[in-house]
């Protein structure tokens, strides 16, 4: 018999019907009733077992954890809430779960214990839920892009460049870390290396992203990026998945334009794909609030949060702006922020994007034209000489969920702004020749996919929202 998932025997399967189902226990109770759990949908599905004439041995086998085969009828549920279940005919044991140390238990368990746990707690309803709304807007952002005519590229995940500048990457090398062999002048000669130079795992793939669409005009990427900034905080990893859209002739207002209506389009995907998933991860979070201070409740339930940036415009601002606001803002005066806004040219830290969104403009917030200073060599300056074309999206509770900006296509600028930065030429002579070869106004942008999940499940923490967290000090799995 062909095996039914537990999903569509309970909302298609006909009443009556024989069938096969496969999955692990959930729960066991009364020698009688089985909770068992596939992961096609975070519902279990009951089946029943007749004690008198099942093998004691398999009995004795039907622990929390351990993986069955039912073969059965499918009857109209006596219990509430299902439609149906199994009643069993033959019950195997797949795999067996001793209960004694089997580390989940039919109970709640923290996150941080889970957590110690990354290769089983996806058998948990809340790690279940986020792996499949994961998976939902994996797809989300493609359908996305392939809808517009976007053509998805591929770009390395090693790399001689740090587009970022901010020296953060993880070397790649085959050398022998003892006996490195030494140049003339005694320093590490990475000519012997595998790739006769210095390279890293790269942060971003918004440089070579940028040549093919100086082709293909429209472009995005999807790929792992690696940042060894030492911050154990709840919004950075190690290692996170990034999407980086990569426009030919679009200006920042048109970056902007798109970056919200590509968020929108993610959040109402998975308010129409991932209706359990998300019901169950809004009553999860209810029940966390529960528990805190009533000043410390959130306003609105996860899925209050979700139709809200549905409902409204992100609010751009220039940075200008956020300086002048943040300033006068009663945290700042009254020496609330832990670091303190007196002069433009700041650079902003989460405390100050999370009080213009969550405090000050209460939705979400397109923040634009940067001081040069704090900005990466490759965004375009304005024509006031300070500022760049550069833009942020803030979200409530998160903060920082997408950076970008118009980039500088004119070659004399981006010479003196890498010349200023102290960037050699040779090291982005490639990027540079783009320049030549008949440049073009163009504009891009980042979002970082795991704050997406964050913002979208609701997660309090980056390490829950990815299978297996790297971060500082954790690389076990
Ligand atoms: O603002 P960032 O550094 O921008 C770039 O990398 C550009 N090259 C993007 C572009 O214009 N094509 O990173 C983009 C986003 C951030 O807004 C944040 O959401 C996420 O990536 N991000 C991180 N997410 C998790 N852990 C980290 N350590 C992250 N650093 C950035
Ligand atoms: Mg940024």
């Amino acid at each position: 018999m062909k095996r039914t998932k537990i999903k569509f025997a309970l909302a298609d399967a006909t009443i009556g019907e024989k069938i096969l189902i496969k999955g692990w226990v959930r729960t066991f109770r009364n020698n009688q009733f089985i909770a068992i759990n596939d992961g096609s949908t975070i519902n279990n599905i009951q089946a029943v077992v007749d004690f008198e004439s099942t093998d004691e041995n398999v009995i004795k086998n039907i622990n929390t954890g351990a993986c069955l085969s039912i073969e059965g009828t499918l009857v109209e549920s006596q219990g509430k809430g299902q439609r149906v279940e199994v009643v069993a005919d033959k019950v195997e044991i797949l795999g067996v779960c001793d209960p004694e140390v089997y580390p989940l238990q039919p109970k709640k368990h923290s996150l941080e214990f889970l957590r110690e746990k990354a290769h089983i707690r996806v058998r948990t309803n809340t790690f279940s839920a986020v792996y499949r709304v994961r998976h939902a807007m994996t797809f989300a952002v493609h359908e996305f892009f392939n809808k517009k005519g976007f053509v998805n590229v591929h770009t390395p995940i090693i790399t001689g460049s740090d587009a970022e500048g901010a020296g953060e990457m993880f070397r790649v090398t085959t050398l022998d870390p003892t006996q490195p062999p030494l140049d003339a002048a005694g320093s590490v000669d990475y000519k012997a290396d595998f790739f006769e130079k210095e390279t890293n795992l790269t942060v971003s793939g918004q440089l070579e992203g940028e040549t093919a669409a100086l082709a293909l005009s429209e472009i995005y990427t999807f790929g792992p990026t690696f940042r060894a900034e030492n911050s154990n905080t709840t919004r950075h990893l190690a290692e996170f998945w990034m999407i980086e859209p990569e426009m030919a002739f679009y200006d920042l207002q048109d970056n902007m334009d798109l970056a919200q209506e590509f968020l929108r389009y993610l959040i109402q995907y998975a308010l129409d794909n991932c209706q359990e998933d998300l019901a169950f991860l809004n009553q999860r979070l209810l029940d966390e609030e529960k528990n805190k201070p009533q000043a410390e409740r959130s306003e609105m339930s996860l899925l209050e949060k979700l139709q809200f940036v549905l409902d409204n415009d992100f609010e751009r601002v220039a940075y200008t702006e956020a300086i002048q606001i943040l300033r006068n803002s009663k945290p700042n005066k009254k020496k609330k922020f832990k670091y303190l806004i007196d002069e433009w040219g700041a650079d902003l830290q989460s405390e100050h994007e999370r009080f213009l969104v969550e405090k000050h403009f209460k939705k979400p917030v397109i923040l634009y034209n940067y001081p040069k200073t704090i900005k990466a060599f490759y965004m375009r300056a304005n024509d006031d000489d300070k500022t760049v074309g550069a833009m942020d999206v803030l979200f409530p509770g998160i903060g920082e969920i997408i950076g970008g900006s118009q980039r500088e296509e004119r070659l004399d600028v981006l010479k003196e702004k890498i010349a200023a930065m102290g960037i050699d030429e040779k090291e982005v002579w490639w990027y540079l020749e783009t320049r030549s070869f008949g440049t073009a106004p163009h504009s891009g942008f980042g979002l970082g996919f795991e704050r997406m999940i964050q913002f979208v499940t609701g997660m309090g923490n980056i390490r829950d929202v990815i299978p297996f967290p790297r971060t500082p000090g954790n690389a076990e799995f």
